[in-house]
């Protein structure tokens, strides 16, 4: 498997460092960045020259002779056999300015790395994580509730770090943390047994027809409730019922959840992620563990009993008042909230689930929350040092006017009605793009770009910040969208089938290569490095800079260097092979952000 090119740069210049420097350079990062001025700068000499009090100039010089001895810094490629180079991929070595080093690459290093990833499905990037288990808790919607753009949110991101992880070779748990369970319930149940006539009168109905009798029945059953006393009275006595196992309380509620799940199963096929059924384990699920989490955690010390509640303190965590803050494990009636069904979870995650990573996709407002919980479940053992949990954090979706996306009523937005609403606008895309196009595979289009879009917008966005929700600018061709990597992909493929038959895609490494072929070569030898910091930091963002980054150089590539007309067979074959990873490195990376990349659009 390919290690990127600057990679392999770093491992010299950090040996040619040792080599002149001794001791002092042994760990010392190379600092290897893309340069204008070459192709790679390496500008470590200055801070360990400073280290040493030598002079830098001087010290960049001999570094550069370990690189790249004297007499051969000017052979050119023809030449690299006959000399002794240590380092093969370095065709050129400069001291610039108080003690910078710029780094040329050899044409054929450049065409080796083209040639090895080309040759490999995984385009050269080797799975480094195998063995290793993520369970990631996303999307997270509410029972008998409409989703909201938080939950499109945790939904879209979860998704595209599942199939990141995926591909560098861990085993993933998804885990779809449902609100399913608590208090409300005991109303809902309760009003529904009261008014059988709340559900729709057919049987077989879609996804949206059960999130709206179920939006109906909550408002109705909550105003029922804050109205009539009685009714009040009555809801509360259910939860008992439902909590002791009633037979009709279980079926009415079981009734519930299945009707959201048809509506959720509808919106995860709409925007193709791969939640199943069997990912849903929600909030219920850990219902009968949390009396003993609650005794577990007192008996331990790390929970303690204040004015009736369970709680557990932290130093650092007080209110404005300077009060103390408790993450509150069970309430003074006795009964468990969010919090407890947060560390039974872990223990399950750990435990059965045999995580070594946990990962919750969850907004920025929650922070707080995570925090004590993940801090409270290392005190009591349920989290071991060596199991890592991490909050992925996101921020809000905004409307145009800045505030929280609402519908103008001030209500939640239908998440159905929005992908329709994106679908709807990349038609106008769609047919800009292609006005032949008849009006059914205009439309089969446009759920791809539409879908992919509202993804992008959304992956393409540094996770914490918030963002505008805006679709005419999401289904834009131009500028860093998904339509525009999609329309470039296929623009690609287009390319290719436009070479004269019998054409292979074929690197020719002996071939001098003009200065756009280099900056795209060395480009698309990055993917692997991306995907690694991706992976690390849980960053869909920076992959799609990269294929932002990636579609532009293509362009600027295409312009200069004509691949049909090429000027030889060796020329055309080698450049096909530039086209080709190009086209297998955009379809990779968006389907690993979730969103597909059709040869033809
Ligand atoms: N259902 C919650 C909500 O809609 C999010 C749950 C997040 N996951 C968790 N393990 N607490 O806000």
């Amino acid at each position: 498997m390919a290690k990127a090119l600057s990679e392999i740069l770093a491992d010299d210049v950090r040996a040619a460092l040792i080599a002149v420097l001794g001791d002092a350079a042994r760990g010392a990062d190379p600092l290897i960045r893309p340069s204008d001025h070459a192709d790679f700068q390496a500008n470590a000499v200055l801070p360990l020259a400073k280290a040493v009090k030598g002079n830098p100039r001087e010290l960049a010089t001999r570094v550069a002779a370990a690189l790249v001895p004297a007499a051969d810094s000017d052979a050119a490629d023809a030449h690299a056999a006959t000399t002794a180079a240590p380092t093969p991929i370095i065709a050129a070595v400069e001291v610039a300015g108080p003690g910078f080093l710029n780094l040329t690459l050899r044409d054929s290093a450049l065409a080796a790395q083209t040639a090895e990833r080309l040759g490999d499905p995984r385009l050269g990037v080797p799975p480094t994580a195998l063995g290793r288990t993520t369970v990631i808790d996303y999307s997270q919607p509410n029972i008998a509730k409409e989703m909201h753009v938080g939950h499109l949110r945790s939904t879209v991101i979860g998704d595209a770090l599942v199939r990141l992880l995926e591909f560098d070779g861990r085993t993933v748990v998804r885990q779809n943390h449902l609100g399913d369970w608590g208090t409300q319930f005991g109303m809902l149940i309760q009003y529904l047994v009261e008014h059988p006539g709340a559900r729709p009168a057919e049987a077989e109905h879609s996804g949206e027809v059960a999130i709206s009798w179920l939006t109906t029945l909550y408002r109705d059953a909550r105003a029922e409730f804050e109205a009539d006393a009685e009714f009040a009275d009555r809801a509360r006595k259910r939860v008992v019922t439902l909590q002791g196992g009633d037979a009709e309380s279980l079926a009415a509620w079981e009734e519930m959840v299945a009707e959201s799940k048809r509506y959720f199963e509808d919106v995860y096929a709409r925007l193709d992620v791969r939640l199943v059924d069997a990912d849903a384990v929600g909030e219920s699920f850990y219902n009968p563990y949390l009396a003993e989490v609650a005794a577990d955690l007192e008996q331990r010390g790390v929970a303690v009993r204040s004015n009736g509640a369970l709680c557990v303190f932290f130093d650092d965590v007080k209110g404005p008042d300077g009060e103390p803050v408790p993450l509150i494990v069970q309430k003074s009636d006795g009964g468990f909230g969010y919090a407890a069904t947060d560390l039974a979870a872990i223990r399950y995650r750990v435990d059965t689930l045999k995580a070594d990573q946990i990962l919750y996709v969850v907004d920025s407002r929650q922070a707080l929350h995570f925090r004590m919980v993940f801090e409270t479940a290392r005190r009591a053992g349920y989290l071991p040092d060596e199991v890592e949990a991490v909050h992925v954090q996101f921020g809000s979706v905004l409307g145009k006017d800045g505030k929280p996306f609402k519908t103008r009523a001030g209500q939640t937005v239908r998440l159905i009605e929005l992908l329709d609403s994106a679908v709807d606008h990349a038609v106008a895309t769609v047919e800009e793009k292609n006005p032949e196009l008849d009006a059914e595979h205009a439309r089969a289009e446009a759920k791809v770009v539409g879908i992919g879009a509202v993804k992008y917008a959304d992956l393409s966005t540094s996770r914490t910040k918030d963002y505008i929700f805006d679709l005419d600018r999401m289904v834009s061709l131009h500028g860093n969208t998904s339509v525009y990597l999609q329309y470039a992909h296929a623009r690609i493929h287009s390319i290719l089938r436009k070479l004269p038959a019998g054409t292979v895609s074929r690197v020719h490494a002996e071939l001098a290569l003009e200065p756009a072929e280099r900056r795209l070569a060395l480009h698309l030898d990055e993917f692997g490095a991306t995907l690694a910091t991706v992976s690390a930091e849980f960053e869909p963002h920076r992959l799609a800079s990269y294929l932002y980054t990636l579609a532009q150089a293509f362009s600027d590539f295409y312009e200069n260097c004509p691949v049909v007309k090429a000027p030889s067979d060796e020329v055309r074959e080698n450049r096909a092979a530039l086209v080709r990873l190009t086209a297998d490195t955009l379809k990779l990376g968006l389907e690993l952000l979730g969103i597909s990349a059709p040869e033809q659009l």
